[in-house]
């Protein structure tokens, strides 16, 4: 079986899987895996990474929101590797696939990952940078993982400043150039929230208008 074919069987069991996990899926879903697995082939071209492997990764790299909410992607090991022999992947690149994984998770990354992983991570961070992420998104993530935003801004905040001040936001040159100024702006935001969430009449006004359910 070529590597066409792998992937194109890969999607078609995906898409039946996400279709039926839509409504839970605010965040991870099929529209978030789309836009990840375009850009991350997007960056692999630009630094040499192998097109496959990237591509079977990114389609792949968040079942674990279908196994289990607010989870990691260790959660997703089972369903992903079942989906991927499935699909006819080998042991050894199904294997490969999970490395690639495992290394982009925000928690995990570090400078020294492979050129796959990378190419996976500035696809997947770029779509928390995304101006468009916060608005549209972000009371998605909410629902979807039953967090609320001072524990979102904290995560967002702890995770993700010590990886901008260490260079390490991004590793292609490509999204350093185009998108570092998005995500500087996006982490300025995600400090304000913690910072007016300190204000007692910021909570207690979120409160009356959880109550009264507007948000
Ligand atoms: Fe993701």
């Amino acid at each position: 079986m070529t590597e066409i074919e792998k992937i194109d069987r890969l999607r078609e069991e995906l898409i039946p899987l996400y279709q039926e996990h839509q409504k839970e899926l605010l965040f991870h879903g099929w529209h978030h895996i789309t836009f990840v697995t375009k850009k991350s082939v997007v960056f692999a071209k630009e630094i040499g990474a192998n097109e496959f492997l990237v591509q079977s990764a990114a389609l792949v790299h968040d079942l674990n929101y279908i196994v289990e909410s607010n989870s990691k992607p260790e959660a997703g090991k089972e369903l992903r590797n079942s989906i991927l022999e499935k699909a006819g992947y080998t042991p050894d690149e199904i294997e490969e696939i999970e490395k690639i994984i495992m290394d982009e998770c925000t928690t995990n990354r570090h400078s020294d990952i492979s050129l796959e992983s990378k190419a996976l991570s500035d696809a997947d961070t770029l779509f928390k940078a995304l101006p468009v992420t916060p608005i549209l998104f972000a009371s998605k993530y909410i629902q979807e993982n039953n967090v609320d935003i001072a524990k979102l801004a904290h995560k967002i905040c702890a995770e993700q400043n010590h990886l901008m001040e260490s260079g390490i936001y991004f590793y292609t040159d490509k999204a350093k150039e185009m998108y570092l100024k998005w995500a500087k702006v996006n982490l300025v935001l995600w400090g304000n929230v913690e910072e007016c969430l300190k204000d007692e009449d910021v909570r207690e006004m979120l409160k009356i208008a959880e109550t009264s359910e507007v948000i």
